[in-house]
């Protein structure tokens, strides 16, 4: 923004401070907070702080984004640094390369928007230094690996009075949002939600290595607070850097159901621990229940994130109600919904554009007749429908929804966060936000070390 020639620094402050002003009045940025209408679409300056795996990704979704360049790009460890300002070079971004965030801060100007993709105990300080420095921030989930570390954050960003967005990427994307406001809120189509079941199940994984000559000096890991090479690479599995695969994995389905419900949970129990892996400190598989207590009742939700093996179907979240069960995934193939026999005709709802007709695929299972009794079907093997499983859904008919992501995954959390600086489009994930989900992932690791059942007062989940 800042180069821009239509829009002035001053109009971008302007716009900055109702935006600030927004924030501050309300307890958090909701939907319908947006301001600035009227302001121009303009050129966000950018820069990333962290550039492994993910910010490389989030990089390549941000540079579909007309108008966002990337100015500066941050990172440790020489080897991925150089291969981002590589990746964005062969885009004509010329992003200057730092090793230290704070004289990229400093030293860079024009910088409108940090996105912070580092190991999570690094959130915090990444996000608070840049919100300080005037920067909007973007900052991968788990938002932080603490609860003082989340909670510093939502109030570093209140006193900014800038946006703070969090990466629980499934809140932008449009089948998520399309589920949640036209299935489940709109057409009720589920009927009463009773429960919850989600699942991220993955194959047994090798730690990650390093190239040949890749090797970071112990003086400047050590200057990092990272103890070797081995937790440097593979910081997810350590109590210092990160939660476990219940926060890497977990975080984000958990967030869902939260999303999707409008509410937190009420009490967390949960087993998991370090039954396979003989390198790593945190739990390989967990298992959790949490109770919500909604309007209509009282929903039972489980989750399980499951490291030593991929059977059982992937990752999913798995909406069930006494009329009909949704079920989400960031991969579109698990996504279906299935209706109840005793749940009104859904045929309308295709009229509607809400829900498309049931797969009519080779083994799709048959629309079953009211008036027929579950449990009477004769099965056949499994159906060779993309996610449909006839033993699971023997009385169910299966339906899609008539929406697709034709985008990078990333990328509609991120229209977001760049319209929210642009337009003062309300965020999809305010910090406020997230650090609910964060206490509702955090618990899970203390119930696990607890061995008992742990409850939430409402008040945990307000920063
Ligand atoms: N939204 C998603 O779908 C998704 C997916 C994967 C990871 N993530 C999140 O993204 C973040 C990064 O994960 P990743 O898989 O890319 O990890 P990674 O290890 O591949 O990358 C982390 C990068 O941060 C750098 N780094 C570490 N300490 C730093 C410091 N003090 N200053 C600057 N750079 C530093 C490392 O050198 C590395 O390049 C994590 O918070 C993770 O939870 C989100």
């Amino acid at each position: 923004m800042a180069d821009s020639p239509s829009l002035t620094r001053r109009d971008f402050l302007s716009t900055s401070a109702k935006l600030g002003a927004v924030i501050a009045a309300a307890p958090y940025v909701s939907r319908g907070a947006a301001v600035g209408a009227g302001a121009k679409s303009d050129t966000v300056n950018v820069a990333l702080i962290g550039c492994g795996e993910e910010g490389r990704i989030l990089a390549n979704a941000a540079l579909n984004i007309p108008g966002v360049r990337f100015q500066a790009v941050c990172d440790i460890w020489p080897y991925n640094l150089t291969r981002s300002s590589r990746l964005l070079q062969k885009f004509n971004h010329e992003a200057k390369p730092f090793e230290d965030y704070k004289e990229m801060l400093s030293t860079v100007p024009g910088i409108d928007a940090v996105i912070v993709a580092t190991p999570d105990f690094m959130h915090a300080e990444h996000t608070n230094a840049s919100l300080k420095a005037g920067k909007h921030v973007y900052c991968e989930k788990l938002m932080s690996n603490t609860i003082e570390g989340a909670r510093s954050m939502v109030t570093a960003s209140r006193e900014a009075k800038k946006l703070l967005q969090i990466g629980h990427q499934r809140r932008s994307n449009p089948r998520y949002l399309h589920a949640r406001d036209k299935v489940v809120r709109e057409a009720k189509l589920l009927g009463r939600i009773t429960n919850i079941s989600g699942q991220w199940h993955r194959a047994v994984t090798d730690d990650f290595g390093f190239p040949n000559g890749q090797a970071i000096p112990d003086a400047k890991l050590a200057k990092y607070g990272y103890a070797n090479m081995h937790e440097f690479r593979n910081w997810r599995w350590f109590k210092k850097y990160a939660g476990g695969p219940v926060s890497d994995l977990g975080a984000h389905q958990i967030d869902v159901y939260n999303w999707m419900l409008g509410v937190n949970p009420r009490m967390c129990i949960a087993s998991g621990g370090v039954d396979y892996y003989k390198t790593h400190e945190w739990y390989d598989n967990a298992i959790i229940a949490y109770e919500f207590e909604t309007k209509e009742g009282i929903i039972r939700a489980t989750y399980e994130v499951l490291t030593t093996t991929s059977a059982g179907g992937g990752y999913h979240e798995y909406f069930m109600g006494d009329e009909g069960a949704l079920k989400l995934s960031e991969n579109p193939k698990f996504t279906k919904l299935y209706r109840e026999a005793r749940a009104p005709e859904w045929e309308p709802f295709v009229t509607k554009g809400i829900i498309s007709k049931p797969d009519s695929g080779e083994g799709a299972p048959a629309p079953v007749k009211p008036w027929e009794k579950p449990g009477v079907k004769k099965l056949g093997g499994p159906s060779k429908a993309a996610g449909v499983d006839v033993r699971e859904t023997a009385q169910l008919s299966a339906w899609d929804m008539p929406v697709t992501l034709d985008k990078a995954i990333h990328q509609p959390h991120l229209e977001n966060f760049f319209d929210g600086m642009r337009k003062g489009t309300a965020l999809n994930c305010p910090g406020e936000e997230a650090f609910a989900s964060a206490i509702t992932v955090l618990k899970v690791n203390e119930a696990i070390a607890a061995q008992r059942m742990l409850k939430f007062a409402p008040g945990d989940f307000v920063a």
